[in-house]
């Protein structure tokens, strides 16, 4: 089992757009694969067609009381995959604001995973992190064995990689546990965009094989999905964002067995 933090500090980099995709494409292969949206904006939520505002328990109750609401207790399966997912909701910045004072607060989901594990097995989760480093994002990496980083080829988005570059090697030396980077992802890459090719080929200077040759373009028809409620591969296949994704996916598990 890997445990996938997605994260980065900036907003509208595909964090959300990855996790639910990718998850859906291991998903579809086979691979029992759980998604955890940790964004209060729960926009991984709503992109898998499940309305956060009409739920009863979501993540934030999980946070807060796990003895009142398990992890167990809140996975929805998404389409008839072997899909599910810990709906996000608002209130968890409220839930965030409630944790920061206890000594405890980083290892609350970490502690929920272990205890969903005890009873469900999964090949793959994803956590889809908030655009912030805050409490969330602390919980989403201390509960993590590996990251994966999608950024826009742009040059503001590299230089918050660098604080969260910084912010990880904090967290890992004060923690004392290991997390691997699993990859830095390019994601909204205009073919053709001098600036893309330039600052990619940066990147890949910088990070070496660590950045994933699977490169996702920019593709309208990944956010008609994400508004249709429904992963690209189920709304369609042959766009270029399901075939980027599916790629990314195999790419993945190729790594991970190779
Ligand atoms: N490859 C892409 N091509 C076009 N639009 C994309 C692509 N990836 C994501 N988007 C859109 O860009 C917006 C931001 O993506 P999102 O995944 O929500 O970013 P984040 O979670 O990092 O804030 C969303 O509206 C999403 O549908
Ligand atoms: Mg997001």
């Amino acid at each position: 089992m890997k445990i996938v933090a997605v994260v980065n500090q900036k907003g509208g980099v595909a964090k959300t757009t990855t996790t639910a995709n990718l998850g859906a494409c291991l998903a579809a292969r086979g691979y029992r694969t759980l998604l955890i949206d940790l964004d209060p904006q729960a926009n991984l939520t709503l992109g898998l067609g499940i309305e956060w505002y009409a739920l009863e328990c979501s993540l934030n109750h999980v946070l807060l009381d796990p003895d009142e609401v398990p992890l167990k207790n809140i996975l929805h399966q998404i389409a008839d995959l072997p899909l599910y997912l810990a709906p996000g909701h608002l209130d968890l910045a409220h839930a965030e604001a409630m944790l920061m004072p206890r000594p405890d607060s980083a290892y609350r989901l970490r502690n929920s995973l272990e205890d969903l594990f005890k009873e469900e097995t999964f090949d793959w989760v994803f956590i889809d992190c908030p655009p912030s480093l805050g409490t969330l994002t602390q919980n989403a990496i201390v509960a993590s064995s590996h990251l994966l980083i999608p950024t826009e080829p742009k040059f503001y988005a590299f230089a918050g990689m660098d604080t969260l570059n910084k912010m990880i090697v904090g967290l890992t030396k004060g923690l004392r546990f290991r997390i691997e980077l699993l990859g830095v992802l390019l994601t909204m890459y205009e073919r053709g965009t001098r600036l893309h090719q330039t600052i990619a080929e940066e990147i890949r200077e910088r990070f070496g094989d660590k950045v994933f040759q699977t490169v996702i373009y920019k593709n309208v028809r990944l956010s008609e999905s994400e508004v249709e409620g429904m992963p690209i591969i189920l709304f369609d296949r042959r766009a270029t964002g399901a075939q980027n994704y599916e790629q990314l996916a195999e790419e993945i598990l190729n790594r991970a067995t190779g």
